[in-house]
């Protein structure tokens, strides 16, 4: 049942045109469509198609007795007359009944559709896969005010509308909106002079929340011509936002369509980590319309081709926009947490997986994040001019075509001349490299002798080296820099670099911007870590070795009780309180190691993790820290108030971040005063969620719960933090309780997949409290997996990943997760989904 990489066959035929007409109707809606195709290569005709009411099938006019199968429809070659000729098919859908979410669904009573990556095979019959592209009419007919679809708008009247889109595009770009909408609108002229329209389309009552979106969406249409010579190249483009999506958002061509909590931002509603994550996703959709939709992928192994690179650029985007040092270090923090997490364990897989039952289960952090990371170190090896000249050489090479990893790395090749053979082991190979380093001093001469392995992972015993950008730079004792950044291109197992003429020892900078997506292993002092807490002129190292020293510590409190010593306690405090350093990077130097990192830190080491003494050790650090800093907090907390109206800008929103880990500290020493008296004072959602959170953690904040779900209710999106705050910051005997509560709260629905997560995904996010040994979380976790699993296998299938660290505990814990993955397979008629991951997870 699983599809390799190794079978694909070129389609047959060529779609010409596809024209498609849709009676909008929620239980029964009709979709005609006409599909123009010309034979390329001998065969029978295979169209794709699930759960289709047939109504009337045709060809060339003549009616064709045909019954499909459950996946789909075959016309036999005898059928098929020479030269071209028009097949169609009139089908009838329930886009009401649709909880999937894939295909035409319905939410809040307004039409929408998600077909990335296999949804338009629930619409109509059609060659449902990326290399078949098409230029697309639409006819929308129905009584709603507003109906979209891709392309351009052609003519409209009373009850109809029809787009044309003259893009050649695959059907998982397909999109269509019907609904009650309202606009918010903007005008913007392409670097070539073409007017666009663009407008964000929101239910009425939020168009006075989409502002920052359409700036950002401004700002990524500008900056995509400046960095990358890409223009916009319809007259519309077309934003949505819906309640109910499996996802963050969809990159339909001219038509994007989005969660809406990556849409809709107000500083009474959204954090400063909402604010930003718009501007990502709304320009992560909009570049996909070059890396994606002009240049798609042959097949969905190919699916880091779009993603790799378009989470590159959207990174590239933030770093312009905000900074580059925070954004690196925030990059770095999501890698590792899910993407290091996922190459750990069972579900590890190469950034281009080369099998699959359910390709939606391979929309994962190694897809996303590591090919985003596989791209930076490209362009790391072959220089910002090489991978310029590369880029320009893709997109004139493989404008409209459907293109493969090999076709991306030839680019690489023509372009700069560099062979890439090697290279390529990081898109076919799975796992994180563990790369140790040892450091020798003689005579004027400074070597550094690296070794790199790779764990077996699920079906690749075997790990051949690979090739590792590694950044150095080198410091003197005094601090000063004495050799700048150099990338050290490391491709043997094991290989040393040497640096001659040095007058003293020097302390070496590893890894400086995180220059590969590597597990680095140093055993350094913590003078040294301090020295470079304090000196390095790379910021993502400067952070680095804070963080590393922190996890040292922490490592040490948890293993053997120890206290943390004033080394760490003055080098933080130090960073923490230099007015030169850029305040959001402050506040991530504060910010503790997370338990779920720490407890792959101690698995890694040969320690068995016990969540709750990592739990308990992080909150005796985070005491000691606040005890450290006990005379300067409330001033920190003070001066770093913003004085005027609130801007979502990086600088105000870093000097929010400081101030809030600022009452986080202080929370831990005054029992929640000064947090219970920000709450009130706070006039946005990011100090008011931060507030409410540091009352939380100690066990306070019920009263202010009860104040914000007063003032809240009305609001879905706000609302899923309320629910997910109980949650992630219950204590960890009280998490599963505390969830369980909630999926009783009659605001409560499974069937919107913000709300589900925002409970279960927020359990699974408590490290302490999903890991509770009384296994009540993972319990609570899989009955809710298995009754979400028929309505939405999809999201069911990605919370699962819950479980996927399960190696790493103690035997107890082990059973019982192990348990809970063979009560989940047992489920009757479970899903091809959620079936592949308790599967992969339970190895097999
Ligand atoms: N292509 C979309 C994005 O990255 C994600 C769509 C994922 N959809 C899915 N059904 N797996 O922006
Ligand atoms: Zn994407």
């Amino acid at each position: 049942q699983p599809v390799h990489l190794s079978d694909y066959r070129p389609f047959p035929f060529r779609v010409e045109g596809a024209e498609l007409t849709f009676r909008l109707n929620p239980s029964a809606t009709r979709v005609l469509s006409r599909l123009h195709l010309v034979r390329q290569a001998p065969g029978d005709l295979r169209l794709d198609g699930e759960r289709l009411e047939v109504l009337s099938l045709s060809l060339n006019g003549q009616p064709l007795s045909l019954t499909p199968d459950a996946t789909g429809l075959t016309i036999p070659a005898a059928l098929i007359p020479e030269g071209p000729f028009t097949f169609e098919a009139e089908v009838r859908i329930d886009p009401a009944a649709n909880t999937a979410l894939e295909g035409l669904y319905m939410s809040g009573g307004m039409y929408c559709t998600q077909c990335e990556a296999e949804g338009f095979r629930k619409i109509t019959f059609y060659p449902d896969r990326p290399d078949v592209m098409a230029p697309f009419r639409v006819r929308i007919e129905s009584d709603l005010p507003v109906l979209l679809s891709n392309g351009n708008p052609v003519a409209q009247g009373t009850g109809w509308a029809e787009w044309h889109d003259p893009w050649p595009k695959p059907a998982y770009l397909f999109a269509l909106v019907a609904g009650d909408l309202v606009a918010h609108r903007a005008d913007f002229v392409t670097r070539s002079g073409r007017p666009v329209d663009l407008a964000i389309w929101v239910r009425p009552g939020d168009q006075d929340r989409c502002a920052y979106a359409m700036d950002s969406l401004i700002r990524s249409m500008r900056w995509d011509e400046e960095v990358y010579g890409r223009e916009y190249d319809l007259d519309v483009f077309n934003i949505v936002a819906v309640d109910d999506f499996n996802m963050g958002a969809m990159e339909n061509k001219g038509l994007n369509i989005f969660n809406s909590k990556y849409v809709l931002a107000s500083p009474e509603t959204a954090t400063d980590d909402d604010f930003a994550r718009i501007e990502a996703i709304i320009a992560h959709e909009y570049f996909h319309n070059w890396t994606g939709n002009r240049i798609t992928c042959r097949d969905w192994f190919q699916l880091c081709l779009k993603e790799g690179l378009t989470v590159f650029r959207d990174q590239q985007f933030s770093g312009d926009m905000r900074s580059h040092a925070v954004k690196r270090i925030e990059d770095v923090l999501t890698l590792r947490a899910r993407q290091f997490r996922e190459d750990a364990g069972p579900l590890a897989h190469p950034v281009r997986p080369d099998s699959y039952v359910e390709i939606n289960n391979f929309y994962t952090a190694t897809v996303y994040e590591k090919g985003a990371e596989v791209i930076g170190m490209l362009k790391r090896l072959v220089g910002d001019e090489g991978y310029a000249t590369a880029l320009d050489l893709y997109f004139t090479r493989h404008d409209g075509e459907a293109a493969t990893i090999e076709d991306w790395l030839k680019v690489f090749e023509d372009a700069t001349g560099r062979d890439l053979t090697q290279f390529a082991r990081w898109y076919t190979d799975a796992g994180t490299p563990r790369v140790t380093v040892s450091d020798d001093w003689q005579d004027g001469t400074y070597t550094l002798t690296f070794r790199q392995e790779t764990q077996p992972t699920p079906g690749q015993p075997e790990k051949p080296p690979r090739v590792i950008p590694i950044a150095v730079g080198l410091l003197n004792p005094n601090g000063d820099e004495i050799v700048p950044t150099t990338v050290l291109e490391m491709t043997e197992a094991a290989q040393s670099f040497r640096f001659e003429g040095l007058a003293a020892k020097p302390v070496p900078s590893i890894l400086r911007g995180f220059s590969a997506p590597v597990v680095l292993d140093r055993k350094a002092s913590p003078e040294e870590r301090a020295f470079l807490l304090a000196h390095d002129t790379d910021p993502f190292n400067k952070w680095e070795a804070g963080r590393a020293l922190a996890k040292d510590v922490l490592a040490r409190m948890v293993t053997e009780g120890a206290e943390p010593g004033p080394d760490w306690l003055d080098a933080l405090a130090r960073v923490a309180l230099d007015e030169s350093l850029d305040p959001a990077f402050r506040a991530l130097a504060l910010r503790l190691p997370g338990e779920d990192d720490m407890a792959q830190t101690l698995h890694e080491a040969g320690v068995t993790p016990d969540p709750q003494a990592i739990h308990a050790a992080r909150r005796r650090m985070g005491r000691a820290l606040a005890l450290r800093l006990r005379p300067q907090l409330p001033a920190l907390f003070d001066t770093l108030r913003e004085p005027g109206p609130f801007t979502p800008d990086a600088r105000a929103a870093g000097r929010r971040a400081l101030r809030l880990a600022a009452l986080s500290l202080l929370t831990r020493l005054d029992e929640g005063q000064a947090a219970a008296s920000a709450y009130r004072a706070a006039d946005n959602m990011t100090e008011e969620v931060g507030a409410l959170a540091c009352l939380l953690d100690i066990g306070r904040g019920q009263e202010e719960l009860g104040l914000f779900q007063a003032r809240w209710q009305g609001d879905r999106n706000v609302m899923d933090k309320w629910f997910a705050l109980q949650v992630l910051h219950a204590a960890p005997g009280e998490a599963a309780a505390t969830a369980e509560r909630l999926t009783r709260h009659p605001q409560f629905d499974m069937k919107n997949p913000n709300r589900f997560r925002s409970v279960m995904g927020a359990l699974s996010g408590n490290h302490a409290g999903f890991h509770h040994i009384s296994g009540a979380a993972y319990r609570l976790t899989a009955d809710w997996l298995i009754r979400l699993d028929p309505v939405n296998p999809q999201t069911a299938a990605r919370m699962s990943t819950a479980f996927e660290t399960w190696a790493r505990y103690d035997a107890d814990r082990q059973a019982m997760i192990r348990g809970e993955l063979q009560r989940i397979l047992a489920a009757p008629g479970l899903s091809r989904d959620l079936g592949e991951m308790a599967g992969r997870m339970l190895g097999d």
